[in-house]
């Protein structure tokens, strides 16, 4: 029994699709971060954020130090549960166009959370916490976008979970926000095999790797710019998804996986299945999946209720 809820962080689950691919389609395996605390992927970026800037004497336990950081959420959950578990205080910038559920949550385990203005662009909350932070030295940003523990929680661990889990990767897909998933997991895989191809999955209208994007409702993936922690050479494909793409693969992943996902994963594994209609027999595909749909309540009722004519 482990003493702290965060320390069960990782080991997460990889589930194979049977029935959304035919069978003589690649191999489409699925790793399920919303099972870590916190229900996503950002569980490790904050621990490791955290533990590292204690190991280097920026934060020390139980001071009740004042965190910042702008997040689309799933940061700021894993954060907050670390601020919770060490002693800290913490302030969360969103953009107002964000999952309300996640807003609702975070208040209600003590964390502060301001909103963005989100009609003016999708880098809103990253824009107000530079000028909160600007006035009141006090603020410990923390910052994901710049902070290199971001990737090398996905080399440590995303990275090496995923090769001890599937042996060959033919394929490895991801979303891309502040780019420290497909940074961090995709060196590793490409460190075990050069072969590996490292695809981003791409908003419509966005460009990933010039740091543009459009308004898009797939939650925390193109975010508008290209962080000091995105290593963009990590990347050798970006293939476009819409959002009712991801709405109809969602629908599927539903009724015929049992797998309720969130948006962004959705649209990841929309990418996978693309792929699986060009790049031929037995190929293996691995999609990561930042976190479960609970979270997206307005994207589940257009998928299960919805008209489906979303262009975004
Ligand atoms: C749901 C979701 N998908 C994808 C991403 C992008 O991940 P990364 O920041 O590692 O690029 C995030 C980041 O916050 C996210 O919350």
């Amino acid at each position: 029994m482990k003493e702290n809820y965060m320390n069960y962080m990782g080991n997460t689950p990889m589930v194979k699709l049977t029935r959304m691919v035919p069978q003589s389609k690649a191999n489409i395996y699925i790793k399920l971060e919303g099972c870590n605390p916190g229900g996503s992927k950002k569980a490790r970026v904050s621990y490791q954020m955290i533990l590292d800037a204690e190991k280097n004497g920026l934060l020390k336990p139980g001071t009740r130090a004042s965190l910042i950081e702008p997040t689309g959420g799933n940061t700021g959950l894993g954060l907050t549960l670390m601020a919770i578990n060490r002693g800290y205080d913490i302030t969360l910038v969103i953009p107002d166009n964000y999952s309300k559920q996640n807003i609702n949550l975070l208040r209600g385990y003590g964390a502060r959370v301001l909103l963005s203005d989100s009609t003016t662009g999708s880098d809103s909350h990253i824009r107000l916490v530079k000028e909160i932070v600007s006035e009141n030295k006090n603020y410990i940003w923390l910052d994901q976008l710049s902070n290199p523990s971001n990737p090398m929680a996905h080399y440590n661990f995303t990275g090496k979970e995923i090769l001890d889990q599937v042996k060959h990767i033919d394929y490895f897909i991801s979303a891309v926000g502040s780019g420290g998933t497909i940074t961090g997991a995709g060196k590793r895989l490409k460190e075990a095999n050069d072969k590996t191809i490292v695809v981003a999955m791409q908003p419509q209208g966005c460009d990933i790797l010039n740091g543009v994007s459009v308004p898009h409702k797939i939650q925390g993936a193109s975010i508008g710019l290209v962080s000091s922690v995105f290593d963009t050479k990590i990347v050798d494909q970006c293939i476009n998804v819409s959002y009712s793409e991801a709405v109809n693969t969602a629908r599927d992943l539903v009724k015929k996986e049992g797998l309720y996902l969130g948006i962004s994963s959705c649209a990841n594994v929309a990418v996978s299945l693309k792929l699986a209609e060009t790049i031929g027999e037995g190929k293996t595909i691995v999609v990561e999946s930042a976190d479960f749909g609970y979270q997206y309540e307005d994207f589940y009722k257009e998928v299960f209720h919805g008209t489906n004519s979303a262009s975004l």
